[in-house]
């Protein structure tokens, strides 16, 4: 790709947890309060809240190799989770590819109140630093990059302004839809006093008085939760559908504003702004979606279960070679002989989930255990990767309410899929047979926002990965983590999906 702004997607959000009681008073907080910006003097440095008033536990670490990435304990805010994990798998897979260390990944929170909260993840990728912010909505539950604290009407005035601030020339420039293809859009946070900064190599700040009048009522609620942090608590129910989250109250929403394309080489011609115009100005502004444009893009996962084994790092090294990301439903039993291996694919930017202990078929076992088989998910998995998985696949895909409730107590959403390639069905065909049939049946059924179903436990089926890559990358797909489909950040914790919300698709 053409460039690696892409990189700068960003973080955010802290939020916190449930535990929390009562707002607190701003006093908890400590801003980093500097001076206002004057001609030749840099502006203030982003606020930085502190990460207690969005979480309620310490943050974890996946080290490995020259790999260094922090996770906030964000599940609590279950977009924000996973737009968090999203970003993290997209840096770590991104470095992988590109083969560039070391890479470290550092979020910290610029903004926390009631009704929003804004991640600030500072990204050092081999020789570069790149900063991305996410902002989240607590109300509906829904996470945007910064593109979405700016109106759309106001995009151009937004641009002019920081042209005309000091040293703001150059990053202007690249204020445009078409330089972020992942939805990263540029970096957006607020000093205490609510100015705003756009964070790069160089950070430009606009005062208070420039800064509202641009603002969405998402940007004012994020600028004053820089100004006055309050502690915020998980909330149990979200408004559906999305209230106005992009424009002034006067203004229409324009969720839907330019598009890009995905990661990848299919980058350097994404579709520039003035392809979708409306005949607005608006429309000059990034999409505000995070991640690869999914509503748009044939995008589908491609899912791994039962491991790892030994053999898994070849299948790894399979994928890495084909830029081809994947999510692992890992079983207990074998995370404990190859750990190295479970980090290994965190490390290289795959989505690591959880499929019990030891595989029962958890409706016909005893209470207790199913607990002890989903509880030690979140356990096993945080020492290894440095969070807590937030996909669980059942065993045979049977589960019942009770199963149900576990799982959600967990953080988790419960994954089926949209394709059984049945590469566990040894008794029709074997050997190379067995591998063709598995690719035969992944190319033929899959469909955008679609989930495909592989075990790599068989050699049968790691034969069949590099083809199935290669033959749905040919058909146009991109692939992408089980959290990166569209429309999964909005599935609560505990629900069955085997498909985003705008896809009909004949769940097993
Ligand atoms: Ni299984």
């Amino acid at each position: 790709m053409k460039n690696r702004r892409w990189a700068a997607l960003v973080a955010a959000t802290c939020l916190a947890l449930g535990a929390c009681a009562a707002e607190t008073p701003p006093s908890e907080t400590k801003p980093e309060s500097g001076a206002p910006s004057s001609p030749g003097s840099p502006p203030s440095p982003a606020a930085q809240v502190d990460t207690s008033m969005v979480t309620s536990g310490a943050a974890g670490t996946l080290t490995h190799d020259a790999v260094k990435a922090t996770t906030l304990p964000l599940a609590d805010f279950p977009a924000l989770a996973m737009a968090q994990e999203n970003l993290r798998s997209q840096v770590l897979r991104r470095a992988a590819w590109q083969g560039s260390s070391p890479v470290e990944i550092t979020p910290s929170i610029n903004s926390a109140n009631k009704d929003a909260i804004s991640l600030l993840v500072t990204v050092k990728d081999g020789e570069h630093t790149h900063y991305s912010t996410i902002a989240y909505d607590t109300a509906s539950n829904r996470a945007f990059n910064s593109a979405a604290l700016i109106e759309p009407a106001k995009w151009s005035d937004f641009v002019a302004a920081v042209a005309a601030a000091d040293g703001g020339a150059e990053i202007a420039s690249t204020l445009t839809a078409d330089v972020y293809p992942l939805g990263e859009a540029p970096a957006l946070g607020f000093t205490a006093d609510g100015g705003l900064l756009v964070i790069g190599a160089q950070t430009v700040g606009l005062d208070p008085e420039k800064t509202t009048p641009l603002l969405t009522k998402l940007g004012r609620a994020v600028q004053n939760g820089a100004r006055q942090p309050e502690k915020v608590t998980a909330r149990t129910k979200f408004e559906s559908p999305a209230p106005d989250l992009t424009g002034s109250d006067s203004a229409k929403p324009d969720i839907s504003s330019p598009s890009t394309q995905p990661m990848g080489e299919q980058g350097s011609d994404s579709p520039s702004a003035k392809e979708s115009e409306s005949g607005q100005r608006s429309s000059e502004r990034p999409r505000i979606s995070l991640g690869p444009d999914c509503e748009k893009l044939k995008c589908v996962a491609l899912t791994f279960d039962d491991g790892p084994v030994a053999e898994t790092k070849n299948l790894l090294d399979v994928l890495r070679s084909k830029k081809a990301p994947a999510t692992f439903f890992t079983l207990g039993n074998n995370v404990k002989l190859h750990p190295e291996i479970v980090k290994l694919a965190a490390a290289q930017g795959h989505q690591v989930g959880w499929h019990t202990v030891t595989h029962p078929e958890l409706p016909r076992v005893s209470a207790d255990r199913v607990q002890r088989e989903i509880d030690a998910g979140p356990t096993t998995l945080s020492e290894i990767v440095g969070s807590t998985p937030l996909v669980f696949r059942p065993p045979y895909g049977a589960h019942n309410p009770k199963v149900d409730a576990v799982i959600g107590a967990n953080k988790m959403i419960n994954v089926m899929w949209s394709v059984d390639t049945q590469d566990w069905n040894k008794t029709r065909v074997q050997g190379d047979a067995l591998t063709q049939s598995v690719v035969n049946i992944a190319l033929s059924q899959s469909k955008p926002g679609g989930i495909i179903l592989v075990h790599d436990i068989h050699s049968t089926s790691r034969a069949a990965a590099g083809p199935i890559v290669d033959g749905l990358t040919k058909q146009g797909f991109t692939l992408v983590t089980v959290t990166e489909l569209p429309g999964w950040q909005e599935f609560s914790w505990g629900s069955t999906h085997c498909a985003g919300p705008s896809f009909k698709a004949t769940c097993f």
